[in-house]
């Protein structure tokens, strides 16, 4: 089992940086189950569970960006969009045969390269504007 929520993942954003530890949260009880006889019930919770809470903090994202004028907006809503569509096929798979450790490491792998990459280029374009207008 791979580390949930490592520093490194933080931007010092307090309310993105906890949702984003809440999402690990919900790869994490699914890694756990893995072993267990449950995990196919669990794949199916962890991805209502997850389509809620990314829909949520996909949502505050997006309106941070547009607020923050962030150039790169339109390819970010792409990419949170292709998330939720994954997470809707993984759905309906997850009803035919036990797919979490497929959905264990797709979650997994995505989150760690959306926040540290892609995440982090509007938390850095939001800190670099926010410290222009303290300046002002
Ligand atoms: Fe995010
Ligand atoms: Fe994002």
């Amino acid at each position: 089992m791979r580390e949930p929520w490592v520093s490194k993942y933080a931007f010092g954003i307090d309310e993105i940086d906890s949702q984003h530890q809440a999402l690990f949260e919900f790869i994490a009880k699914l890694e756990a189950a893995i072993p267990t006889s449950d995990s196919w019930v669990v794949v199916q919770q962890t991805l209502n569970d997850l389509s809620y809470w990314a829909r949520i903090h996909f949502a505050v994202e997006e309106s941070l960006m547009r607020l923050m004028k962030f150039p790169e907006l339109e390819n970010h809503i792409e990419t949170h969009a292709d998330f939720m569509n994954t997470i809707a096929r993984l759905k309906k798979q997850s009803l035919r045969k036990d797919i979490a450790r497929d959905t264990s490491r797709f979650l997994n792998d995505w989150l760690r390269h959306h926040i540290d990459i892609e995440d982090r280029k509007y938390a850095e374009h939001m800190i670099a504007r926010c410290r222009l207008t303290d300046e002002h």
